[in-house]
């Protein structure tokens, strides 16, 4: 094995620099993982806080066996009959409502939400979206052109894109002291779209994550997805739930996380990937059957290579098995609602921690340099999960501030990795506060 500095110059050498490592100073090189350990070359053992694709723990062994027993049998498109698509297809239907029963099978998060796309403009006739300010879904052109986290350091906003504030009501435009901030936010979007139809403009789609995540873990308050579907449809466009990061159980009362709106929500297209395949690549787009038929009336065929494959559809079928046999929704919620406990005992110790949000192992910590403007504690927040790393804790930051500290552990996570983690961090917090210090700390190992 080459030793990490060698590894290191190679990847400088040989790989584009706009793909960037975890933590750049002091990069980790891991050779194996197990459930929610990754280990490196020296086989130190880092606690990994971070991978939410991982979703049923690290080489979860039932993952791997369907894996491998497929790929001796049979690997090849889905153009031919095959058990494991059609299986995997009608588990799927059955964690969903029932309106959403076709799929189309993919490869990513941002073939999913591409395709997203295609089907909302083919079924509407309208070409416009709505996106959320600050959010991400995904890379390729089409999708870059609705992620304001993108695009606003790039060409900008294209003349189809609107964007609407984020339901954040921590920091966003109505906080927590507004009288109706759901209606507020959902009011906002009523009017991005009264404005965009006064230029003429239609609307296609509406894009949210169900839980905004590169947006600094936003939980949107109940009933705003209710009113908002109201006022797209009434535009003739189409509601579409990016379940990327947060579906698959994260949440642990729910199965998707648009369904901690309340049961009477029901989206037009969920687009779903990362923690699908539990690292190995599939992702998946669930729409109503008008919405397929419109599709289909092009008379174009959709074929993608590899989507649907009966190595992916039976890793997808193992990772159903193991979220259902191992209970992982209920171990996600009493996991995530004592990391929040303790994670608020914290919030009552240390002033910099401004708010605490979450639901199962989908958690935030909005750090704050003061109580009055929120002002992201951004230097904090990098300096804190560099010294975590140094403990081996695996954590890291987002949203547009890049102040809020991300939970999305494996789904394994237990409450003594919850414990460590927070004993760690008050113990960094106070050496922080003592200290009066976040600055860059220097090499270590
Ligand atoms: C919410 C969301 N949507 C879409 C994507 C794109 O997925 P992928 O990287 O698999 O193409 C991501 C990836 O980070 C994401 O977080």
């Amino acid at each position: 094995m080459q030793a990490r500095p060698e590894t290191l110059a190679l990847r400088r050498q040989l790989i584009g620099s706009s793909c960037k490592l975890f933590f750049p100073e002091e990069p980790v090189k891991i050779v194996r993982a197990k459930g929610q350990y990754i280990y490196d070359e020296h086989g130190r053992e880092y606690l990994d806080c971070i991978n939410n694709v991982s979703h049923v723990g690290h080489c979860h062994p039932d993952v791997v066996k369907a894996a491998h027993e497929q790929n001796q049998l049979l690997n090849t498109n889905s153009r031919y009959l095959h058990d494991n698509l059609v299986d995997y297809a009608k588990r799927l239907s059955k964690t969903l409502p029932e309106k959403l029963c076709t799929f189309y099978f993919l490869n990513s998060g941002s073939e999913a939400n591409d395709l997203a796309l295609r089907l909302a403009r083919q079924y509407t006739k309208h070409k416009d979206v709505i996106v959320l300010d600050h959010a991400y879904h995904g890379h390729l052109t089409s999708l870059i052109d609705i992620s304001p986290y993108k695009f606003r350091n790039l060409e900008g906003q294209k003349e189809w894109v609107h964007v609407a504030p984020l339901p954040d009501t921590y920091r966003g435009m109505y906080r927590e002291d507004h009288k109706d901030s759901v209606l507020a936010y959902a009011n906002e979007v009523k009017k991005i779209i009264e404005q965009a139809q006064k230029k003429g403009r239609k609307i296609a789609a509406f894009f949210i994550e169900s839980l905004p995540s590169v947006g600094g873990q936003i939980i949107p308050p109940e009933g705003y997805f209710q009113m908002i579907a109201e006022h797209i449809h009434k535009a003739g466009g189409v509601f579409v739930a990016d379940e990327i990061q947060v579906g698959f159980g994260r949440v642990g009362k729910c199965f998707w996380a648009f369904q901690l709106q309340g049961e009477d929500f029901v989206p037009d297209i969920v687009t779903m990937g990362k923690p699908m395949g539990n690292g190995h690549p599939i992702a998946c787009v669930a729409t109503t059957k008008e919405i397929a038929e419109a599709f289909a009336d092009t008379g174009v065929e959709y074929f993608n290579t590899f989507g649907g494959n009966p190595v992916s559809c039976a890793i997808g079928l193992a990772v159903l098995d193991v979220i259902e046999k191992e209970h992982l929704q209920a171990h996600a919620t009493q996991v995530g609602n004592f990391l929040m406990e303790l994670l608020n005992q914290q919030k009552v110790k240390h002033p910099i921690i401004g708010d605490v949000r979450g639901v199962g192992l989908f958690i935030g910590v909005d750090l704050i340099k003061d109580q009055e403007k929120r002002t992201p504690a951004t230097k904090e927040a990098e300096y804190l999960i560099t010294r975590l790393k140094r403990e081996y804790i695996l954590l890291s930051t987002d949203g547009p501030g890049r102040n809020v500290l991300k939970f999305k552990p494996p789904l394994c996570f237990t409450m003594d990795n919850a414990k460590l983690v927070v004993d760690k961090m008050d113990e960094i917090l106070t050496d922080m506060e003592r200290e009066k210090t976040c600055e860059p700390v220097g090499n270590h190992h």
